[in-house]
């Protein structure tokens, strides 16, 4: 069965055909050791499905964010306790030897450049598997073990549970000791969705951070077929709108996408950054980050920057268009177009939003880029500032010297 993309199963049949309905116990994964054959490993039908592109995209966002995660808390001495979460596991890999995400993130966190900096132990570090189809959990379980050895043995703590993320995500927080400490949890929630009180147990939790990913029109296909679905993650339904009909697909994504994170924001995460991940080719997948810090969205941000994205892939802000769309309304097309030396125009176009609701200082257009946006960065602010100053559509107050965080600032187009 395909990830991440439409399927033609109404989406009760596809969960009935996905869950098996046994006893599922926590269970550490103890099959054998390092010389799993690959015969042994040989997938069933249905267990693995070729890596789309807008995974793989996505992929190259967790691996630069996870590098970047694993050592600011695990280099904190006083962090005595770290769990990272993916509620849907999956197999471990995909149909062309690609690995899976768990497979990828505790293979970079084992051998991470700053590993002996980080005191890994058992005790401090937990990652914590959960995958629904029993053969795909089975699948992972043989994998992790093959390749890292039993998992009993290894530096940190991992468990492979089959279960539901939606029943087990909780309760393994609670028995394995988690809150109080920092939790980061990824919901690649494919057809399910993630209930909104798991949300808002993670943003309540010390320095806890989630990434929930969506397949391309999972909100529409939920909206016509399963809106029980859409209360559960938008927290109930007077949070949530029937798609205008008569608006543009592009745009229906967009106004699901903000209103998802206004059910993160009311989850009680501080920030939340919505993205389109775009593959050079391929349908997108929809992301949306969630922190309590603003060094959160700093890391989340820079990690964005970092990945390669020379093939062509984009993370993509949904506000951006909606913004282009505002200006075009007010009859300025081409406000930022045709200047080589300008800075890219969707950061102008919002360092102007910032400052439509009236004079505000610079501080107040850096804040704006940190928590309104989802690509760009306090430091952002001042050459883009700059930039409109002398285009002539900012004044500034005082009218000369550096341009300073209370340098006040008027947008008069
Ligand atoms: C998007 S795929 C996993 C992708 C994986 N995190 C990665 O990036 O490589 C989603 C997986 O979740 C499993 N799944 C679907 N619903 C689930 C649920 N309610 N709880 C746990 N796993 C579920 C599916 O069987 C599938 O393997």
């Amino acid at each position: 069965m395909p990830c991440e993309r439409d399927s033609t199963l109404s989406a009760s049949a596809a969960y009935e055909h996905v869950f098996e309905l046994t006893v599922m116990l926590v269970a550490q994964c103890t099959f054998g050791g390092h010389n799993m054959s690959e015969a042994t490993l040989a997938p069933r039908p249905g267990v693995l499905w070729p890596l789309e592109s807008h995974t793989e995209a996505k992929h190259r966002l967790y691996k630069r964010y996870l590098d970047a995660w694993w050592p600011i808390l695990l280099q904190t001495p006083s962090i005595r306790r770290v769990t990272y979460v993916d509620a849907f596991a999956g197999p471990g890999e995909y149909e062309g030897g690609e690995d899976g995400s768990p497979t990828f993130v505790l293979d970079r966190l084992l051998n991470h450049i700053s590993r002996d900096l980080m005191v890994l132990t058992r005790e401090r570090v937990t990652l914590i598997f959960i995958e629904g189809k029993k053969s795909r959990y089975d699948h992972l379980c043989k994998l992790l073990t093959a390749r890292f050895g039993p998992l009993n043995d290894l530096p940190v703590t991992v468990i492979v549970k089959h279960g539901r993320a939606e029943q087990d995500t909780l309760p393994l927080l609670q028995s394995t000791g988690a809150w109080g400490w920092p939790i980061l949890a990824i919901f690649d929630s494919w057809g399910n969705g993630v209930p909104l009180n798991h949300l808002e147990a993670i943003a309540r939790n010390r320095s806890s951070e989630a990434i929930v990913t969506f397949g391309p029109n999972w909100f529409s296909r939920r909206e016509s077929e399963d809106p029980e679905k859409l209360d559960a993650v938008f927290g109930g339904r007077e949070y949530w709108q029937p798609s205008d009909a008569s608006a543009l697909p592009a745009e229906r994504r967009r106004v699901w996408l903000a209103t998802y994170r206004d059910a993160m924001l009311r989850a009680g995460f501080k920030y939340s950054l919505p993205f389109q991940v775009v593959p050079a080719t391929g349908l997108p997948l929809d992301l949306v980050f969630g922190t309590g810090h603003p060094s959160g969205v700093a890391e989340f941000k820079a990690a964005m920057w970092k990945v390669d994205t020379s093939d062509g892939t984009r993370y993509s802000d949904p506000r951006t268009s909606i913004a282009k769309q505002a200006a075009f309304t007010a009859g300025q097309p081409s406000l930022f177009d045709g200047d080589p030396n300008a800075p890219d125009a969707e950061l102008l176009q919002f360092v102007a939003d910032s400052l439509q609701t009236g004079p505000a200082p610079l501080s107040h257009v850096r804040e704006f880029l940190l928590r309104e946006t989802s690509r760009w960065q306090e430091k952002d602010a001042p050459p883009a500032v700059q930039y409109l100053i002398n285009e002539g559509r900012i004044k500034r107050d005082p009218p000369a010297g550096r341009l300073t965080r209370t340098t006040m600032l008027r947008w008069v187009g």
